[in-house]
């Protein structure tokens, strides 16, 4: 599969080495620190993956990589950031944790074509893949990837419609976060927080974001007309990883 897909709207996605850029020249450390997801340790509760390969795509500065890695699997993650990629390495080499980390793009995972994984974990990424040929692409590697049985971890922004109405204790939060949204313009700065020596500070960021908030069963439809058993499916607010509301699915091959 080597062919590429179309280029347009594609530099959204290599803007995020520029938006990574903005952030650490700032001086804060981090783009966005978190505790591992909670239903990715809930699904690693439920099964045994001890010692089995699994692939995160889209993984940032790697918070779940280094927890996949401290429950005992085998890790490898790529991300289209060279810099947040760089940063992972930096991270995981402090923490004394040994993942495979790569520069890739999860639409065309060819430089992986010669392994083989149990599981693959996408937390946040996927719905940065606003166009749909590149979302059923990323799907197509995920599953060329797995080994048969194996599974997709996925977690992802929930559309905010769909948000308000199962988490209606957030909606202020919702109402804010929409109008935020409502106001992006592309090519127009971004606001984001950072912390800076210990200040929470609001910094303007070079790009506007573009995402694709899906609701569960947009995501679930697209996860199975991919070929995937979907297995589990649901809407969750515990985890502060995106944008706070999300879509949990676990799908087999
Ligand atoms: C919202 S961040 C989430 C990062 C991390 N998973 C987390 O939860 O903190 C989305 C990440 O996806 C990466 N990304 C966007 N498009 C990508 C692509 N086509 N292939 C690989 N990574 C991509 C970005 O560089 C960014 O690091």
């Amino acid at each position: 599969m080597t062919d590429q897909l179309p280029d347009n709207n594609r530099t959204y996605y290599h803007a995020y080495e520029e938006r990574y850029i903005a952030v650490y020249r700032t001086g804060a450390q981090f783009w966005n620190p978190h505790e591992p997801s909670s239903a990715l340790a809930e699904f690693l509760d439920a099964h045994n993956y001890s010692n089995k390969n699994v692939l995160e795509l889209g993984c940032g500065e790697g918070f779940e990589s280094f927890y996949l890695a401290s429950r005992g699997l085998n890790v490898t993650a790529v991300d289209i950031s060279p810099t947040v990629i760089e940063k992972c390495r930096a991270l995981a080499l402090e923490r004394g944790v040994d993942i495979n980390l790569q520069v890739g793009d999860m639409t065309q995972l060819d430089a992986l074509a010669s392994q083989s994984f149990e599981l693959v974990v996408n937390v946040g990424s996927y719905h940065m893949l606003h166009q749909s040929e590149h979302r059923e692409r990323c799907l197509q590697e995920v599953n060329r990837l797995l080994v048969p049985g194996g599974r997709l971890f996925f977690q992802n922004g929930l559309d905010l419609k769909e948000a308000a109405v199962y988490f209606p204790e957030d909606s202020e939060r919702i109402k804010a976060f929409k109008e935020l949204r409502r106001t992006y313009r592309p090519g127009q700065p971004a606001p984001r927080r950072v912390v800076i020596n210990g200040r929470e500070e609001t910094i303007s960021l070079p790009i506007s974001p573009k995402t694709w908030f899906a609701r569960l069963d947009e995501y679930t439809a697209e996860i199975e007309a991919a070929g995937f058993k979907v297995e589990q499916a649901l809407r969750t607010n515990r985890d502060r990883i995106n944008i706070g509301w999300e879509a949990v699915v676990v799908a087999g091959k």
